[in-house]
């Protein structure tokens, strides 16, 4: 079932929005080398506190941290540890926060140092999928329509987009109907909703320089692709309108 939001719970979702979204910036700036994940998580948890909100990962389905952060060949799900950043990474940075009920979910890839050319190629294709995927974003449109956006865009540029997990309605829980996969499957297995004003929805590409296969590594969350070359994310949590879509989670310009 898919909850439409009302007015005043968009106003709910836009205050929990810019709090994911101003500590997704805040992780962005801490990302640098030398610093650990753990610290990242401690700044960001203690941040999201101080604005009133929680963390929305912090013991999900026993979840043990605040945010997410995976880094290289690691896609979603990466535990906040001891390890240090180094030059060359890439490290993938997934925040809630719950405020008054309500959600933003928004994640984003930022680059340490100096990386290969194909590795921050990796990071812009992949952001850049959300923005394919966000032109569909509107009512009348199919939850298809932004999947084989960022299918074909991924693609494309000859990256491959993960197929087991995918992106989902967002609200007063984070997992929501309807799922909003990264790719078309032929047959369909799953609901493909028209769009809707009032659906809120994350919308999450996560892509691969190599094969679209992953697994969960053995402490039950950090999943890794499968032939261990890298991997992106990129996350927005936006409204469906009667006209343009709204990003929830925008990042602000510093003024
Ligand atoms: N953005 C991710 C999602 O929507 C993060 C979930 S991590 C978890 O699925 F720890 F909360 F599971
Ligand atoms: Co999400």
């Amino acid at each position: 079932m898919i909850k439409i939001k009302s007015e005043k719970e968009v106003q709910l979702m836009r205050r929990a929005g810019k709090i994911a979204a101003a500590a997704r910036s805040l992780a962005g700036k801490m990302v640098t080398e030398g610093v650990t994940t753990h610290s990242i998580n401690k700044r960001v948890h203690d941040f999201i506190i101080s604005q009133g909100a929680v963390p929305t990962f912090l013991g999900y389905s026993g979840y043990p941290a605040s945010i997410c952060i995976s880094v290289n060949e690691e896609v979603i799900h990466g535990i906040p540890s001891s390890r240090k950043l180094q030059s060359g990474d890439i490290v993938s940075i997934d925040i809630g926060a719950t405020k008054d009920g309500y959600i933003g979910d928004c994640a984003a890839t930022f680059t340490v140092g100096d990386v290969s050319p194909l590795t921050q190629k990796l990071v812009e294709v992949t952001e850049q999928c959300f923005y394919e995927g966000l032109k569909f974003a509107k009512a009348g449109y199919r939850v298809s329509d932004i999947s084989r956006a960022i299918q074909s865009y991924a693609e494309e540029n000859s990256f491959s987009v993960v197929r087991k997990y995918v992106g989902h309605g967002v609200g007063s829980k984070l997992h929501e109907d309807p799922e909003v996969p990264n790719f078309v499957e032929k047959p369909r297995r799953r609901a493909d909703p028209r769009l809707v004003p009032g659906m809120t929805l994350a919308i999450e590409p996560m892509v691969n320089i190599g094969d679209a296969a992953v697994k969960v590594l053995g402490d039950g969350w950090t999943v890794v692709t499968a032939d261990l070359a890298r991997s992106a994310h990129y996350e927005n949590t936006i409204l469906i309108t009667c006209g343009e879509p709204e990003i929830l989670t925008a990042t602000e310009e510093a003024s």
